[in-house]
């Protein structure tokens, strides 16, 4: 792509001015943005970037494995794997609220981060710049917020205070583009198709589609129902023609029969929606063939799941997540 070649070649040249001799953190999160930030930068300063990867256990099946792989193996960028599986679980034990799981998630994000952060200085310099993949409709979106009559839906800046409290000045090579001209970066700049087509992924992760307390339990559950939904739609490729599609877990039981047995188990919800910019959104129009075999196979395949159902809201009055 002739664009992206010429802003990848000018911001490097950025990235170096601002930068210097200077060493960079970068928290990778799994998802694009934070991906294509992080390679590009890498490009500029080599290994005076440092990423760090704070799993946190809310990450998708096989997910963590994949951005580890990339970085280390494909790219050979110096990665730290945060292991923080045990202790978000046992920050959100208790907690349902939406606002509170993203609070906790958060703060715990940025305690997380900060340790290790601080633990990589060694006798080197510490950091002195922050990566982020700050988008183009994440600064409209940011400043809408403040001059508007402040009516936060959701608190989605969930790292927002980590440059502030790490005196860390910000490195946002993002900051122009659109979600598609980011994927057409992470082309240029080689990232694999599967994972440059990926759909967003929100910061706090599985937390946000398990409404209500999160165990490890139903988290397993999601996974797997999730994983076979967009098996289908892959398999039916329906995959690019969608915005996000994830399963929902409700905190709700009812009763289903298997073989002689009747069943108490949990209802998913599927949700799919077309959007440009997530901001508004129109479920997917899926047809019934397809959403038939797809709530079988999660029926009979994912222990756990008994009922299936559809979500038809498009966004809004819906938002696109359930919490
Ligand atoms: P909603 O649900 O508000 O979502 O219609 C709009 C877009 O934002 C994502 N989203 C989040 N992203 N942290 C994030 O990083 C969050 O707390 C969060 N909540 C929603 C959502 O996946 C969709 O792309």
């Amino acid at each position: 792509d002739w664009t992206m070649a010429h802003f990848r070649t000018a911001e490097v040249a950025k990235i170096r001015a601002q930068v210097g001799k200077a060493r960079v953190i970068s928290g990778l999160s799994g998802g694009v943005d934070s991906a294509v930030a992080s390679v590009l930068i890498h490009e500029a300063i080599g290994d005076q970037l440092t990423c760090i990867f704070v799993d946190h256990g809310l990450l998708r099946k096989d997910e963590a494995e994949e951005v580890v792989r990339l970085f280390r193996g494909h790219y050979n960028i110096p990665l730290v794997h945060v292991d923080a599986r045990e202790r978000f679980l046992a920050a959100l034990a208790g907690k349902s609220d939406p606002e509170a799981k993203r609070k906790t998630i958060g703060a715990l994000f940025i305690d997380v981060f900060d340790e290790e952060a601080r633990k990589l200085g060694g006798d080197a310099a510490p950091a002195q710049f922050l990566a982020q993949g700050t988008l183009y409709p994440d600064v409209i979106e940011s400043v809408s917020f403040t001059g508007g009559p402040s009516v936060t839906i959701k608190s989605h800046h969930n790292v927002g205070g980590l440059p502030e409290r790490m005196n860390l000045k910000l490195v946002e090579p993002l900051r122009e583009l659109f979600k598609d001209e980011v994927r057409a970066l992470g082309r240029e700049l080689g990232l694999p198709e599967h994972f440059v087509g990926r759909h967003p992924f929100p910061g706090p992760g599985l937390a946000i589609r398990i409404p209500g307390e999160i165990t490890e339990e139903k988290l397993a559950i999601l996974r797997q129902a999730d994983a076979i939904y967009l098996d289908e739609i892959r398999k039916a490729g329906l995959y690019d023609q969608i915005w996000q599609a994830f399963a929902v877990l409700l905190p709700v039981r009812t009763v289903g029969v298997m073989g002689d047995a009747r069943t108490y188990d949990f209802v998913c919800a599927l949700r799919a929606v077309t959007s440009t910019d997530g901001m508004t959104a129109d479920y997917y129009d899926f047809p019934h063939s397809f959403l038939g075999p797809t709530a079988t196979r999660i029926i009979n395949e994912v222990r756990g799941i008994n009922r299936v159902v559809y979500d038809i809201t498009s966004k809004p009055p819906g938002t696109i997540e359930w919490e």
